[in-house]
């Protein structure tokens, strides 16, 4: 296979450079399957420098795929304890599990087998392709992602979709040294393409970097769309009073002072009277004026005119002031 440049100068690079870690110790193969199946879970929320001494002593107790099919949990999360996210452990035990039930004992070297494994998703998945495999796969891990926006300079919200980033890694070209390569890319972004502070003067391709060439190497995220909820909100009006509940239903505006109100999932021919724009929400609202005289727990009636004394969220103000307008 011939490899474009930038693969031979970021492989030579890794050559150099890389660090000595403990999962990419020389070992036969059905142990360097293992050893990258226990290091890819537990590096998928948490820091090289922090696995370390967390795998080494997993290793010596729970040395292979059997063992840790058949390990006591209370033992499993013992060796867990410190890293959190303890679902990663469970997981991680029911995929060794699955494995010997459904495969012999031996980890799929397949897309989507590895996909129906429970804690292994698509970047875990292509990791392991990779890594333990040396399949032609480059995992989008923060590091590569942050290499491939930098080298490309992708800044703008359409230039950094998902699928948009995925498809720009054929810039990285491949290589017959897959396992090596995927963990070249993710060096270079943890050693010198660091989030602050690249060190561009010891990057093997700085020369044809694009946010070197303009000297901006700050990173764009995606904004997060808003989700459209929608909602119906109750007006029970006694006299010149309507009645407030305080809100322990909803994860916004928590605790304090609300109409009740309920969310609608997916309605059909939403007719709203009211939208409202609160945190990652765009919210639409249909206002029911109800009567009542029973007063629901935590509720209680607000003088209208005596509103200024209490103090109400925003959002509750806004929904008096639409109701004194209509
Ligand atoms: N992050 C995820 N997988 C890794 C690996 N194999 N080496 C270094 N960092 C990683």
């Amino acid at each position: 296979m011939k490899e474009p440049l930038i693969t031979k100068k970021i492989l030579k690079w890794y050559d150099l450079n890389k660090r000595s870690l403990p999962w990419r110790k020389k070992v036969p193969v059905q142990k360097k399957q293992y050893f990258t199946l226990v290091s890819e879970f537990m590096l998928q929320q948490t820091q090289v420098v922090t696995v370390i001494p967390y795998f080494n002593k997993f290793i010596k107790e729970v040395p292979n795929l059997k063992a840790l099919s058949q390990v006591q949990n209370k033992k499993l999360i013992k060796l867990w304890e410190g890293l959190g996210y303890y679902s990663r452990a469970k997981n991680l035990k029911k995929t060794a599990q699955l494995i010997i039930k459904n495969f012999k004992g031996k980890l799929p070297n397949d897309f989507e087998l590895l996909m129906s494994l429970p804690g292994i998703g698509n970047y875990t998945a292509s990791a392991i392709l990779a890594i333990a495999f040396n399949k032609p796969f480059i995992p989008l891990d923060g590091n590569i992602e942050r290499v491939l926006k930098r080298y490309l300079y992708l800044k703008k919200d359409k230039e950094i979709q998902k699928d948009v980033i995925s498809e720009k890694k054929s810039v990285f070209g491949i290589s017959s040294r897959s396992s090596d390569y995927a963990q070249a890319l993710m060096e270079l972004g943890a050693l010198i393409c660091k989030p602050i502070n690249p060190e561009c003067n010891r990057c093997p391709v700085s020369k044809s970097c694009k946010s070197l060439k303009k000297n901006d190497f700050n990173l764009s995220k995606l904004k997060k769309k808003n989700k459209d909820k929608y909602f119906i909100l109750k007006v029970y009006k006694k006299d010149k009073k309507f009645l407030l509940i305080k809100n322990t239903k909803f994860n916004f505006l928590k605790n304090l002072t609300i109409f009740p109100m309920e969310e609608l999932i997916e309605p059909k021919n939403f007719d709203e009277n009211f939208k409202f724009k609160m945190s990652n929400m765009n919210m639409s609202i249909k206002i029911k004026y109800l009567k009542n005289t029973k007063r629901p727990p935590s509720s209680y009636w607000f003088d209208k005119e005596k509103l200024d004394k209490y103090v109400l969220p925003t959002f509750t103000k806004k929904i008096v002031k639409y109701i004194e307008r209509n």
